[in-house]
């Protein structure tokens, strides 16, 4: 191990939520280090957002009655007071007077746009690359701030916990493995993409933070609520989203006959909630082949021109339609937090797509999870800060020996992501569910096996993945209740843990 590192924070991700907590810790005079896996500016699920960003405007009630809506009202209402009523002034402070981010206007005023399950025109864009727009000056912002130190390519593989509190890190880097002790630590990990085969995440989300604080036996709740995006185009084997906002401006679903077939499924037809949607793109394409988003009904190439440049590059003639699936999108739950980020375990935080806030219930809202990020991430950021760094005992890692636990995670990898594909998607089985925990249960046995005698990055993402995959399966078959992203096949059920059927051979 090389010589430890210190600082007051200790944040771990750099996706909005990270930035906003190491910003907001930074204002408050603490010393802060962004350890991020990231390479930038790609490597970061908020790079990649499209929608945008939902604001209050003048009607947060209104904005209210659509979260709760859109999470068949399991949202905690509490939570998204929290959210509503801090949007508009989050927005306007970093977004705007800091950042400076140029959203579209129209008409002399924002070009407020629509998406599934939203009653009014809120979400604040730049075309349909918000993400990037957002991410890339914040990151600028950050590396010019006094006291913020981002250190990129950087993987955080255990906490440091004494005595009920968490104390920092242990990362690596280039291969080295070194102790950073904290006043505090905030994790914004993100995603878990990593876990499916198909995501709208970028490489790389294998759940770390939530692993992570597992682990060190911090609560994690409703890791069920796993939302797919119903719209990816899967062109030429690289995904890509084609954000929900083209289906905002009028564009509609046909299956392989022609067929328009959501107001079949829905009263808000292509603009129900997701996870609706999502399911009925399955069985559509299940019953006739494929769907395709078609766009003849509005002006796609004029309202949407980087989508088009996407279409372009990956040859799909979006004339005639888009061809879709849904993918892995979004973890509604996570590390469960209050409203300050605040997890169950002292001194460490948690905020963005890793945390559970209670925001999203069993199925989130289109473009609420940059806000969550940012409005979760600047309060948890100015609390976490004011605590000094103590040196404490870190735990021990063996030589790095690439190769050899490279191609061990390659291989299990394989077979974790067809786990979740077959039995933990979008619809599930009690049975199945049982079948994944015992394949998983048997996946981490062997990976924590191998951690015992190597270190590497991939290794412990592995891990990461392992963990991550079997708290969803684990609390998926708790779970009886059809509702939002957690949709069971047949009525339940047994305790599908205690009577977990042999997995098949081929598991
Ligand atoms: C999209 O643009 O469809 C994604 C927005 C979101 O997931 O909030």
């Amino acid at each position: 191990m090389s010589a430890h590192t210190e600082s007051d924070v200790l944040v771990i991700g750099s996706g909005i939520a990270g930035l906003a907590a190491a910003l907001a810790a930074a204002r408050e005079g603490a010393d802060v280090t962004v350890a991020t896996k990231a390479t930038r500016p790609e490597g970061s699920a908020s790079w990649w957002a499209q929608g945008g960003i939902a604001v209050a405007r003048d009607d947060p009630e209104q904005f209210k009655r659509d979260v709760l809506a859109a999470s068949d009202g399991t949202a905690d209402p509490d939570a998204v007071d929290v959210l509503v009523e801090n949007a508009n002034d989050a927005v306007e402070d970093v977004l705007l007077e800091t950042l400076d981010v140029a959203f579209d206007e129209a008409q002399g005023d924002f070009d407020f746009g629509r998406e599934a399950a939203h009653s009014a025109d809120r979400i604040l864009h730049v075309d349909a690359s918000t993400g990037k727009h957002v991410h890339v000056p914040f990151l600028n912002y950050l590396d010019d701030h006094d006291g913020v130190r981002i250190r990129d390519d950087t993987a955080a593989l255990e906490l440091i916990r004494h005595e009920g509190r968490a104390h920092g890190a242990v990362l690596e880097s280039d291969g080295e493995f070194a102790p950073h002790f904290a006043g505090s630590v905030v994790l914004a990990t993100g995603g878990i993409g990593d876990l499916y085969p198909r995501s709208t995440n970028p490489a790389g989300s294998t759940g770390d933070g939530i692993a992570m604080a597992a682990l060190a036996g911090a609560e994690v709740t409703d890791m069920e609520y796993v939302q797919f995006h119903p719209t990816v185009c899967v062109a030429n084997d690289s995904p890509f989203l084609v954000s929900e906002a083209v289906r905002g401006e009028g564009a509609v679903l046909r299956n392989g006959e022609g067929e328009r077939f959501m107001p079949d499924y829905h009263e808000d037809a292509e603009l129900a909630p997701r996870d609706v949607v999502a399911r009925a793109v399955q069985t559509e394409r299940d019953a006739t082949g494929e769907v395709l988003l078609d766009v003849r009904p509005l002006d796609f190439a004029g309202a949407f021109p980087d989508l088009v440049e996407k279409c372009e590059d990956h040859g799909v003639d979006w004339e005639t339609g888009i061809p879709v699936v849904p993918a892995e999108h979004f973890c509604c739950g996570g590390i469960d937090v209050d409203d300050r980020g605040r997890t169950s375990l002292d001194r460490l935080y948690a905020v963005g797509e890793c945390s559970r806030t209670g925001v999203h219930g069993a199925n989130r809202l289109a473009s609420t999870s940059l806000l969550e990020g940012l409005v979760w991430g600047l309060r948890a950021g100015a609390d976490a800060a004011g605590t000094d760094a103590e040196v404490v005992e870190a735990p021990e890692l063996l030589e790095r020996d690439p190769e050899l636990p490279d191609r061990f995670a390659a291989e299990k990898f394989r077979r974790l992501r067809r786990v979740m594909d077959e039995y933990v998607g979008l619809e599930r089985d009690p049975e199945d569910l049982g079948r994944a925990m015992a394949v998983l249960r048997r996946l981490k046995g062997e990976v924590d096996a191998y951690t015992r005698t190597r270190t590497s990055r991939s290794l412990y993402e592995l891990r990461s993945a392992s963990v991550t995959a079997l708290l969803i399966a684990r609390q998926a078959a708790a779970n009886d209740e059809s509702v939002g992203c957690h949709h069971l096949a047949e009525s339940p059920s047994t305790d599908a843990e205690s009577d977990a059927p042999e997995p098949r051979a081929d598991d």
